[in-house]
């Protein structure tokens, strides 16, 4: 980058003496021109990699919740095996979500044994650092989350599936605040159609499989607000579309929907904000929650050894840009929040989601902030 810099300078200075014939300059070197500032230098003065607690608090910036997604229980990155964490946690995000120990597998191994106490442990830590609980999810098609004796069953699967989303949910009445009740159950099928997903659920019972889940989920927790949660929904025009009619199906029909889930795994520079915008106003127009439930932006196309400056100067504007489409888009009273995958890029699930290297996240390794939360921080202040 530098050299480009460089090189761009040296041509304006060619171009500044080319002129000189025509429009004579002083020919003194007592002044030579400001050298450019590269982006290293920009972000040193002005998005330095400040300690966590040294930068306002991204909750304090928001009128709606600022989720942090984690791991917990026995999981290796554990925030309560990782508790210099918790500080962080505490200080920024007053909503947390599970990554992985509250999906189907892990608070139902089998069919008539619930495990509650890793995701228990999860639920209290929230509380008592005045956090929500955001639930994470009631049923996934993702192979490696169905519990086994899911994949072979044989029995009344409506029985089983309501017994599953009411013992989940009535478990954590009260506590826990929304559900991605369902996850990713419609797919891209074409560049230009969708339709839902064909997963052991939709075989076993066609499309209702959706609404039954989120009728329990209602009975069980009647304040709990229930979203239904998917990817790829701010671009590809087809799936949102989709989704949408499913959800306008659902409030004829009164089968009880608060929210629309945009997870929001997005990209430097793909799709456009327009684009991103326009999906969250379409959303909105349901007069639903719209939430980004899985928020971060992969950077590393070109394989690159480490996050350059100039990569990370285009991902805080990038995260402004989103951000403040969220706002723009969504009327406060339906902003359900914003909900962070990851801490730290260390830890980002795209690394070995995309086997490559990755700095999706607005935490360094040492939770000093990058300037991605600079982005966040100026959209949210209205900057
Ligand atoms: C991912 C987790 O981050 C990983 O740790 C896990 O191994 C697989 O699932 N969309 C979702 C999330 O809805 O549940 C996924 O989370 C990421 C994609």
């Amino acid at each position: 980058m530098k050299t480009k810099i460089f090189i761009f300078g040296a041509c304006l200075m060619l171009l500044a003496c080319g002129n000189k014939s025509s429009n004579p300059q002083p020919t003194s070197q007592a002044n030579p021109p400001p050298a450019a500032i590269d982006d290293a230098s920009i972000i040193k003065s002005q998005y330095p990699p400040l300690a966590f607690d040294k930068v306002a608090s991204l909750k304090s910036l928001a009128d709606f919740p600022i989720g942090m997604e984690v791991a917990a229980g026995d999981e290796e990155r554990s925030i309560f095996k990782k508790t210099d964490q918790q500080p962080v946690l505490q200080w920024h995000f007053n909503s947390l979500v599970a990554g992985v120990i509250m999906k189907m597998r892990h608070l139902h191994p089998e069919e008539n044994r619930f495990t509650f106490d890793q995701a228990d442990e999860l639920v209290s830590y929230a509380e008592q650092n005045n956090m929500l609980m955001h639930g994470h999810t009631l049923i996934w098609h993702w192979d490696s989350e169905i519990p086994d004796f899911m994949k072979t069953y044989s029995g009344d699967w409506k029985t089983m599936l309501d017994q599953h989303v009411y013992e989940i949910v009535s478990h954590y009445k009260g506590r826990v605040k929304s559900w991605d009740v369902v996850n990713e159950a419609i797919e891209e099928t074409s560049p230009t159609t969708s339709d839902y997903r064909p997963s052991i659920f939709y075989k076993a019972l066609g499309k209702t499989y959706i609404e039954n889940a989120f009728i329990t989920a209602r009975q069980a927790d009647p304040n709990a607000e229930l979203y239904y949660n998917d990817y790829n929904l701010e671009y590809n025009h087809s799936k949102l579309a989709f989704t949408l009619s499913m959800v306008d199906d659902f409030i004829k029909r009164k089968i009880p929907i608060d929210g629309i889930g945009f997870q929001m795994h997005t990209q430097l520079d793909y799709p456009s904000v327009v684009d991103i915008k326009a999906a969250f106003s379409k959303a909105a127009a349901r007069n639903l929650k719209v939430k980004i439930t899985e928020l971060d932006i992969a950077v590393n196309f070109t394989n690159a050894p480490s996050l350059n400056a100039s990569t990370a100067l285009a991902q805080k504007n990038r995260y402004k840009e989103i951000v403040k489409a969220y706002l723009e888009a969504v009327p406060p009273a339906q902003r359900g929040g914003i909900t962070f995958w990851g801490l730290v890029d260390g830890e980002t699930w795209m690394r070995s989601f995309y086997n490559r290297l990755e700095w999706p996240l607005v935490f360094n390794d040492d939770y000093s902030v990058k300037p991605a939360y600079y982005g966040v921080a100026e959209a949210l202040s209205g900057k």
